[in-house]
């Protein structure tokens, strides 16, 4: 499985690219028992029944350990982001050889049963946990309980603020529209990119008791703007779907995780690529051509697409 000149196009206007049925049926529920199979024995919520699965999580099944989150309608296992047979579904040779396509180089290589994300906890004091550090696979395994009665909230985007270039989310469970599948806000990445001090990173500063009132991440009021009229003017794409599926996304496209309104559970493995350059690439100038990092062949699509696709694309 290649990407078409047509995809990168696609990929290269919009900052996603959603490819149906990239993953494997049999690994995608391989993982899928994982992830039930990583519950502590005596867990109210159960595979074989739905109710159960309604968040928020009961207070007896939290938990609060980074490399393993179960918490209100969010059940993050980043234990199984190094496991063999994550590695293989998302770091599969049909994946890396498009991410190729897009990036260009070498990839960087993940490490079976190497350290999980959340290994050093949080970026911060009670701040997220960084995905970049001491990171030697994917991201993990990241369910969204369904939302039961729970009233409609406004969606809200973000970038992320660790180095890498190109994220994967990859649907191992059925997603349906309003299920809880990544959003993404079409052509963000275009506009973000210039707001940014620095090409791949998030500048941050550091957390002094003394001077309480400047800390952690720094966006540019650009950025903020720009932020800010995204969420307003905007409508995002949400890439629901069924088991098999994955999304290609830029490292600078605005996104949030949906939630979930649907009476199923969604199930992704969410990883990041980058190539062994990135570590040069992120100490040059954050301006200039947005895509000289990228291959050859992204550098020169021309970004023409069908309605088809479009289509196909949920846009
Ligand atoms: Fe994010």
């Amino acid at each position: 499985m290649m990407l078409s000149e047509e995809q990168i196009s696609f990929f290269k206007v919009n900052g996603y690219l959603i490819v149906p049925g990239a993953m494997a049926q049999v690994l995608c529920r391989k993982v899928r028992e994982l992830m039930w199979q990583g519950l502590p024995m005596n867990a109210a919520i159960q595979a074989d029944d739905p109710v159960s699965q309604i968040g928020p999580f009961k207070t007896s099944d939290e938990s609060a350990d980074t490399r393993h989150v179960r918490q209100g309608y969010r059940w993050l296992n980043r234990f199984l982001g190094v496991s063999p047979e994550v590695i293989n579904l998302i770091y599969s040779e049909s994946i890396c050889a498009m991410a190729t396509q897009l990036l260009g180089g070498q990839l960087r290589q993940a490490v079976a049963d190497g350290l999980p994300m959340g290994s050093y906890g949080n970026v911060w004091p009670g701040g997220p946990t960084d995905p970049a550090t001491g990171n030697e696979g994917a991201r993990g395994v990241y369910c969204t309980l369904p939302h039961g009665n729970k009233a409609v909230e406004p969606d809200q985007c973000h970038t992320d603020g660790h180095p890498f270039q190109l994220g994967v989310v990859g649907l191992i469970g059925d997603c349906p529209q309003g299920g809880g599948g990544f959003k993404v806000w079409p052509g963000s990445h275009k506009r973000l990119y210039p707001t940014f001090a620095l090409r791949y990173d998030q500048p941050r500063i550091p957390y002094y008791d003394h001077l309480p009132s400047y800390k952690g991440i720094v966006h540019s009021p650009e950025y903020l703007q720009e932020i800010t009229k995204l969420n307003d003017e905007l409508q995002p794409v949400e890439c629901w779907g069924k088991a098999g599926d994955i999304v290609f996304w830029h490292h600078r496209l605005a996104h949030m995780a949906g939630y979930n309104y649907t009476s199923t559970i969604r199930q992704a493995v969410l990883a990041d690529f980058w190539t062994t350059n990135l570590d040069v690439f992120r100490t040059t100038s954050a301006q200039g051509d947005m895509w000289r990092d990228w291959s050859e062949q992204v550098q020169q699509c021309n970004g023409g697409y069908s309605t088809a696709l479009a289509v196909e694309q949920r846009l």
